[in-house]
């Protein structure tokens, strides 16, 4: 038996042994628990508990018939309130650590614990469909999943009109009720067309549209999105609300460079706040969306497919804002160098990666300081949460004068 003193990043309980520190799955502060190892070196041990002595008040019996058996949710063990508790201070502890950032953290949470994501990737074995189990990566066959819409459970019958033996289905529902599926396979693809559901309204194999369409319309607020079938959205709708909120009510001005910017959306939200917009996205498709997206919605905005930091290179324009929605990865040091010689007013930095915000916040409060940070909670059971963080730029102490453009010199 291990008593458990703290949590990890990941939501796991901490344990110390003579010489070792566990991380134990499934496993509260607070708790005595027994534990099985699933991996060792010579300094940690990764496990899952097998026994739960006095348990924590706040545990609570998961939902989902696969919990603790597939790769999906984490911490669905907790009560909605402890995960909130956790992943404030997970934001907390972590900018902290690696940015020296003391901040209380509040959490915003949309009410939605379940059935909240639009997308989800299944693996196909042998003509099953399903994930990972986490621990051991065996299979595992499943057919439903809690944390998906509802309207993505109702056709986890999939099988039923397309047979497949091996390969990966990554399934997307809109608000609309209508979904669309991506296959990538080496196998065959047979499809029976007279049995497609109704809302399925597209089916893409392989990067071929095999029926249907391969993209599809959301809209969020007054803001309609075309979306394709391999381009980036957030998997959260009630949280990409939030998200808008946050960024409407804290940056504002003439010219808004949207980073990293997918099929438009944040830049697209920001229409008021802004008269033009500049947006850089490495995949082609949501570039292509992100055009038809502005003229849908009625905004004046340009934007470049490819590298950011390789585009901002030769980006010669003055931005109030930039924002940027990088991937979990970060910001690279050359990009955010050339971010703070474009001296905008403002950085709004969207991240779902507590750790590598911290490290780029580190670099960049030299020259812009943090006045909000909002910790979002976008993806409810999994240890994963959404920051959002305004900065403003540094008055330059000594002169007391704001910066100007040309002060900071290039790099
Ligand atoms: C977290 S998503 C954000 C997308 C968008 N802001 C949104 O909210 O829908 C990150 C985006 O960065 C894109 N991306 C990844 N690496 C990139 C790079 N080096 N340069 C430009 N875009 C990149 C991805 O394709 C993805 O669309």
């Amino acid at each position: 038996m291990k008593r458990i003193t703290r949590f990890d990043n990941q939501g796991r309980g901490i344990a110390f042994d003579d010489k070792k520190t566990l991380f134990i799955a499934n496993a509260l502060p607070g708790e005595e628990v027994e534990y099985r190892i699933i991996h060792e070196n010579s300094k940690i041990s990764e496990a899952i508990s097998t026994k739960i002595a006095s348990p924590n008040p706040h545990r609570v019996q998961p939902k989902c018939p696969y919990y603790n058996i597939c790769g999906g949710c984490n911490i669905m063990h907790m009560s909605a309130e402890l995960q909130q508790e956790f992943k404030k201070e997970k934001v907390a502890n972590i900018l902290k650590k690696f940015a020296d950032i003391d901040w209380n953290i509040r959490l915003i949470t949309s009410g939605h614990q379940l059935f909240y994501r639009n997308k989800i990737t299944l693996k196909v074995r042998n003509g099953k469909w399903g994930y990972f189990e986490s621990l051991s990566h065996q299979f595992c066959g499943i057919s439903t999943c809690l944390i998906a819409t509802n309207d993505i459970n109702n056709d986890l019958k999939y099988k039923e009109f397309i047979s497949l033996n091996n390969g990966e289905v990554v399934i997307r529902s809109n608000s609309n009720h209508e979904v669309l599926m991506s296959v990538t396979t080496e196998d065959d693809i047979k499809i029976d067309y007279n049995s497609i559901p109704e809302n399925i309204i597209g089916i893409v194999g392989n990067s071929k549209t095999l029926y249907g369409k391969n993209y599809f319309i959301e809209t969020i607020d007054r803001y309609r999105f075309k979306v394709s079938y391999d381009a980036f959205f957030q998997v959260n709708n009630y949280g990409l609300k939030m998200i808008f909120e946050i960024l409407a009510n804290n940056v504002r001005g003439i010219n808004l460079l949207d980073l990293y910017c997918g099929v438009g959306v944040l830049g697209i939200s920001l229409k008021d706040n802004f008269q033009n917009i500049v947006g850089i996205e490495i995949t082609e498709n949501a570039v292509i969306d992100a055009v038809e997206n502005a003229k849908m919605n009625d905004v004046k905005a340009k934007y470049y497919a490819g590298d950011t930091g390789e585009i901002l290179k030769s980006l010669e324009m003055n931005f109030d804002t930039i924002l940027v929605d990088p991937p979990r990865s970060g910001l690279n040091r050359l990009t955010i160098d050339t971010i703070i010689n474009l001296n905008p007013d403002n950085i709004a930095y969207v991240s779902c990666d507590p750790m590598t915000l911290a490290r780029d916040l580190k670099i960049l409060k030299e020259y812009y300081e943090p006045i909000k940070i909002y910790a979002i909670d976008l993806f409810p059971n999994t240890y994963h949460v959404e920051t959002v963080v305004i900065l403003k730029r540094k008055v330059d102490e000594e002169s007391t004068i704001e910066y100007e453009r040309s002060f900071i010199p290039k790099r």
